[in-house]
This record gives structure tokens, C-alpha cells and sequence, in this order.
């Protein structure tokens, strides 16, 4: 196990409930992540608990977590560190109810001892995430608590704000955390750096140099079992608003005040003014050669794929009729 310095990793244990412990950014991702962080010793405390629709138990889980592993985990897994990590797994259905996850949590906390910190991670589609804080409430695990909410948040601006105000009856808004792992990725960071921090590109960084800007996004990654996901919420709501919108951010907002949170989101804000309102029926699916009348445009384009498993368009689950919109997405600013 690596050496880690003093002072580096979380401060107190930790119990992380994850809700969708069982789904595609679950095993792509975050259990990958979470052994990854294990395995060089960065958690030394922390027990992770699973919560899904799927009815397993916690042998069960493990077995679903090292499959993940085997599948998505780029390095080697040694056995001791899979059974070290294995041993930190339980799981627990969601039809168990509040009173069999609050259960849950307490024995982890007491195998970790005292002074715990308790992190929820909601890696579920946009319609039961409130139905996950309303059971987090009911099981009373607010306290020393932090929830961390996975994009897109809501599904349209009502059902949004409405999420948002059911939230805060459960969590104060210092415990919320609204994730989107783009900002994370290193491309988006550093058009952070190349825009504010280089004074070549600084001064000429206006609508005097720019004729336009496109954003691609040529996933190749195909539905996979996800077309239910996909169904409910599509690339528009999946990509555009969340991702392609904060890297549009980054592009086009003003060097911010102060590198703290609200600062940083009123710049981010501010940038999206000059946008205008975006009708999406007018915006999806325009054809690559012709000119937009609007500020910003979206479209879906084939050739940004290329490589793409055919299955984006349709799977054995997804009925003939119910086009979904999964292609590639390309966000054109004119
Ligand atoms: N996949 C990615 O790469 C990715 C990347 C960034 C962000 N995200 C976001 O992460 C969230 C999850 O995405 P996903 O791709 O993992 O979707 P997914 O594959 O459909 O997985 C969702 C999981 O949540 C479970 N679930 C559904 N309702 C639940 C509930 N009320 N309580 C507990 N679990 C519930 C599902 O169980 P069943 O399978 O039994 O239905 C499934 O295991 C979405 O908001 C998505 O936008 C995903």
C-alpha cells in the first residue's frame, strides 16, 4: 500500500451510502474510483453501503463490484487489496426500507468507531432522487451528513427548482454537493488556464477575433443496457445542459472575482445572458450545412461518432417509435 502524507485524505471516517449502487456510473466509475482511492490507502476509514432497485444482498454485491472492477478498473487488482475493499461492501435493497439502511449505517459507523462523516452519493436517474433524500430523511442519516447529486439535476427549469426546494427541506445547502464530472476532467480545466492565465490568447479572447465556437463531444460509448436511462432522459437533458452548457461557461464567462464558489457561478451565469432563451425543437437535429439563425445551436452529428456502436439509436429494450436522442452532441455558437 502506498505511503500516503499526513494531512492528505479525509479527515474523519466515512460511511458512503450509494444509491444506484448497482447502475452504469456505479460499476464504470465510482466503485472503480472508490477502490482505486482504497488500494493507495487515501480512505483507510470508510465503509461503503449500496442501495439499489436490485434485489441482492451483500454477497451479491461484491460479486456485482468485483465484475465491475474485472471490466472497468485499467490496473492490475492485487487479492489483497480487492479483499480489504470487498470487506468495506454491504448492501442493501431499497425495498429494505429506512429502518434496514439506518441499521446498516450504524454498524458501519460502530466497526469504524466514533466521530464518522456520512457521505450520500445519488448515482440514480433524475426521477428517484427525491424518492433517495425523502428515504435518507426518513432514516434520520441528515446529520454529519453530505449528499452529493448527479447530473442532470430535474429534468426541465419547474421540475428543477422543485427538486431544489425538497432538497432543502432534508439537507442545508452547505451538505449539497451538484456533481458534474466534466469539470473535473482535465480539457475543461485547462481552458481555464489557457483563457486567464496566458497572455497571448487573454487579450484577443473576444467576438473581435472569434468568429465562432463548436463544441464536440464525439462519444463513442454506445447505450449498452442504459436505454431505459435514456428513454427517461435523453442526450439533451444527459449532455447539452449539463456538460456542453459548463464547458460553454468556461468559454465564454468573465475571469472571475475571487476562485470561490459563488463568484465563480455568478461568472458562469452572467456568460450565459447573451445566449438568450434556447427553444429545443428548433435547435436538435439541424442539418450540419445549414447556417442557424440563432446565438447557439445544437445539433446531433453522425460523423462525430464515428466508431459509435450502432446500438445508439435503438436496443432490443428500446420499442420502434421511441427515437431517442443519443447521438453525439455538438453544441455550434455563431
Ligand atoms: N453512466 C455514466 O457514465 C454517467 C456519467 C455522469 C453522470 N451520470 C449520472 O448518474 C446518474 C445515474 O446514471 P447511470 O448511468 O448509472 O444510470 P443507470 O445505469 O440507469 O443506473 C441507475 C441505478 O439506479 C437504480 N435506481 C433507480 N431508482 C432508484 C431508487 N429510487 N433508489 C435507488 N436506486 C435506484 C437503478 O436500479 P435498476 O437498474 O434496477 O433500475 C440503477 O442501478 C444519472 O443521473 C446520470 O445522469 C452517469
Amino acid at each position: 500500500m502506498a505511503k500516503i502524507p499526513p494531512g492528505v485524505g479525509p479527515r474523519f471516517p466515512q460511511v458512503v451510502v450509494l444509491f444506484g449502487a448497482t447502475g452504469d456510473l456505479a460499476k464504470r466509475k465510482l466503485l472503480p474510483g472508490l477502490f482505486h482511492l482504497s488500494s493507495a490507502g487515501f480512505i483507510p476509514g470508510c465503509r461503503i453501503i449500496g442501495v439499489s432497485l436490485d434485489d441482492l444482498d451483500t454477497d451479491g454485491f461484491r460479486q456485482t463490484a468485483r465484475s465491475a472492477l474485472g471490466e472497468f478498473f485499467s490496473r492490475k487488482i492485487p487479492d489483497a487489496d480487492w479483499e480489504a475493499f470487498s470487506a468495506s461492501l454491504e448492501y442493501v435493497p431499497l425495498s429494505a426500507g429506512a429502518d434496514a439502511l439506518k441499521a446498516a449505517v450504524d454498524r458501519a459507523e460502530q466497526s469504524l468507531g466514533s466521530e464518522c462523516r456520512r457521505l450520500h452519493y445519488l448515482s440514480v436517474p433524475p426521477n428517484a432522487a427525491l424518492s433517495a433524500v425523502r428515504l435518507l430523511g426518513a432514516a434520520g442519516l441528515v446529520e454529519r451528513s453530505r449528499i452529493v447529486m448527479e447530473k442532470p439535476f430535474g429534468t426541465d427549469l419547474a421540475s428543477a427548482v422543485t427538486l431544489n426546494a425538497k432538497l432543502h427541506e432534508v439537507f442545508a445547502e452547505e451538505q449539497i454537493y451538484r456533481i458534474d464530472h466534466f469539470l473535473g476532467k482535465e480539457p475543461a480545466q485547462n481552458i481555464l488556464a489557457f483563457r486567464f492565465a496566458n497572455g497571448l490568447f487573454e487579450p484577443i479572447w473576444n467576438r473581435n477575433f472569434i468568429d465562432h465556437v463548436q463544441i464536440d463531444v464525439p462519444e463513442t460509448l454506445g447505450l449498452g443496457k442504459r436505454s431505459g436511462f435514456y428513454e427517461q432522459t435523453g442526450a439533451y437533458r444527459d449532455m447539452v445542459v449539463t456538460h456542453l452548457f459548463q464547458i460553454l461557461a468556461f468559454m465564454a464567462m468573465e475571469p472571475p472575482t475571487s476562485l470561490e464558489p459563488v463568484p465563480i457561478s455568478e461568472d458562469k451565469n452572467n456568460g450565459f445572458t447573451p445566449v438568450g432563451r434556447l427553444e429545443l425543437g428548433k435547435l436538435l437535429h439541424q442539418p450540419p450545412e445549414r447556417k442557424m439563425n440563432q446565438q447557439c445551436g445544437i445539433r446531433v452529428r453522425e460523423s462525430a461518432g464515428a466508431g459509435c456502436e450502432p446500438s445508439r439509436r435503438s436496443t432490443a429494450s428500446t420499442p420502434f417509435g421511441a427515437l431517442l436522442e443519443t447521438g453525439p452532441a455538438a453544441l455550434n455558437l455563431v
